[in-house]
């Protein structure tokens, strides 16, 4: 491991941001109907300027039957009623330039919804027609094609291909109701370069790309050996679906957009992948005409261990300078379990496992969040941007004994009920300590949400020294004075169990052992556990030394 990391030149925003993960049906509900909307999120937009953030990424906003939280998209142009209009969006957007917020909207590429028109028009045409090569329609196997044309199964589980009532099969990566896409059709390729650019006009500053790694299928559609497993790092090379070399591409397609559109509006866009690769195809996403970024999901996938986060962190930070990028940190989102719940499970825990049987009190609460926040400082610290998904500043945990009945999750359905999936992150956060639902609208939310809620919510942790909250405002404060223009960095060989280094004269040490630590001499930023005791870092802790 070479000690000092060289991180690419560049100041364009994307490069060191701070992006806080909107989940817009659980985030704020202004119109009382127990899913959160646009008007709820534009009314917390004094509150994500007061914590910091430099942009935020909305999950799909879009016309959606919901079989996928919105990922099933069925008009690409639109906002779901349920979450607002156009014009809802366009004044959030404009009150969060104003605030100096940056937007991301989220693209769905791969698939469709059910509901698309595309594909009503699809299902009601011939087989061989043009509107069925809008998507991936195949005659079955056997002697009556009443087999599946492979043994692909689907990432929620099941086949991944549906019949048709002509005896025809479509193909769909993810639920039922979300066909996938045929990326070979010009037709198909034409009509996102036109939704990019829909977006922009409208004021996006980014995109995040769904599934940016599964788009371009082998056309001799083989079977595969391996069941191909959602949110598994590291597919296996020439897989028939996943992180095909023509996804390249398209990427390519889309950058060409996002640089014309940002020559002529002077302003600076951004992509950024959601690609489950293994980590040595990363690079080649975020080569100079492809994405900006890409979500660095090998970290996140790293138990509480030192050694693999510090090889996560450094083969992260190499990759990325290597092609001119910026790393990214991420270690929650719409789609994992909680991270602080995570850090206080025993190592090699199967999360859908422990969500199914528990019991809960295999996880360590206490331990998790002081691991959590402990990791959270010490990717702040990093070169590169940040981001944070809704209510992990507020410290939550998965809420893992959801009842079985309120559960959403296509997961849920697909597996015939055999793993709760992933509504335990998607729990509608909570603004209050008391009321129907904490604070997140005036009514009972779409899912409930447990009595600790109410102790976790803002109002109870604002201006509460020692809160979570506090906490977080207090590191993206620091960061963007301390850390965001320190430039290269030196790992510093303070022991096995630590993990430590410096930039531009600023230390960052987590101690991952079980005994206190002393410190490199200087001055106590800020630390992860409070209060800090002199000269010690406690374990499960991170602190920020200045050494000037
Ligand atoms: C991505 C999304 C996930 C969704 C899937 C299918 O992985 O993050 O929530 O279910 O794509 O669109």
């Amino acid at each position: 491991m070479s000690q000092t990391i060289h991180v690419a030149a560049g100041n364009e925003w994307w490069r060191n941001a701070v992006v806080y993960q909107v989940y817009p049906r659980s985030f704020a509900d202004a119109n009382g109907d127990g899913t959160g909307d646009v008007e709820g999120i534009r009314s917390k937009i004094p509150y994500l300027a007061q914590l910091g953030v430099d942009a935020i990424w909305i999950n799909p906003w879009y016309p959606s039957p919901l079989l996928d939280g919105g990922y099933d998209v069925a008009d690409y142009r639109s906002i779901d009623p349920m979450f607002g209009t156009l014009d809802d969006a366009k004044h959030l957007i404009a009150d969060a330039h104003a605030a100096g917020i940056r937007v991301i909207v989220d693209l769905v590429p791969n698939h469709t919804s059910w509901d698309h028109k595309w594909f009503v028009a699809a299902r009601a045409a011939d087989p061989g027609s043009p509107e069925r090569n809008r998507y991936i329609f195949r005659d079955g196997k056997g002697d009556h094609g009443e087999l599946p044309p492979t043994n692909w199964s689907s990432v929620f589980g099941g086949p991944a291909w549906s019949r048709c009532d002509d005896g025809q099969w479509y193909l769909h990566l993810f639920d039922i109701s979300q066909p996938d896409l045929n990326w070979d059709n010009p037709e198909v390729r034409e009509e996102f370069c036109d939704i990019f650019r829909f977006w922009i006009d409208l004021g996006a500053d980014g995109f995040r790309i769904d599934v940016s790694h599964g788009l371009v299928k082998d056309p001799s559609f083989p079977d595969v050996d391996l069941a191909s497993e959602i949110l598994t790092v590291g597919h296996i090379d020439n897989h028939p679906h996943w992180d095909r070399d023509e996804v390249h591409e398209i990427n390519r397609e889309w950058r060409a957009v996002l640089d014309e559109k940002q020559a002529d509006l002077g302003k600076e866009l951004m992509m950024v992948a959601e690609a489950w690769v293994k980590p040595g195809s990363v690079p080649l996403y975020l080569r100079p005409d492809e994405y900006h970024q890409s979500f660095n999901f090998d970290f996140l996938g790293c138990p509480w261990d030192v050694s693999q986060m510090r090889a996560s962190v450094n083969r992260a930070l190499v990759d990325a300078a290597s092609v001119n990028s910026s790393a990214t940190w991420v270690l929650s989102n719409h789609d994992v379990v909680r991270h602080a719940t995570r850090y206080g499970l025993p190592s090699g825990t199967d999360y859908q496992e422990w969500l199914m049987t528990g019991p809960a009190e295999l996880c360590d609460r206490a331990l998790g969040l002081q691991r959590a926040k402990a990791v959270t400082m010490m990717l702040l610290a990093l070169p590169g941007s940040t981001y944070i998904y809704q209510g992990e500043e507020l410290g939550l945990h998965e809420v893992n004994d959801l009842p079985h009945d309120v559960l959403d999750d296509p997961v849920w359905r697909r597996s015939e009920n055999t793993r709760k999936g992933r509504d335990g992150c998607r729990v509608p956060i909570p603004w209050s300590q008391t009321g129907p639902s904490f604070g997140f609208g005036d009514n009972a939310p779409w899912l409930p949400q447990p009595p600790e809620f109410g102790a976790q919510s803002v109002q109870a942790q604002d201006g509460v020294d020692g809160s979570v909250l506090e906490f977080y405002r207090s590191a993206l404060a620091l960061r963007s004075t301390h850390w965001v223009n320190s430039g290269d960095l030196t790992w510093l060989d303070l022991g096995e169990d630590v993990i430590a280094f410096e930039r531009n004269g600023f230390a960052c040490v987590t101690n991952f052992g079980v005994n206190e630590f002393a410190p490199p001499h200087g001055e106590l930023m800020l630390a992860s556990t409070q209060p800090q005791r002199e000269g010690v870092i406690d374990p499960n802790s991170t602190a920020w030394i200045d050494l000037r």
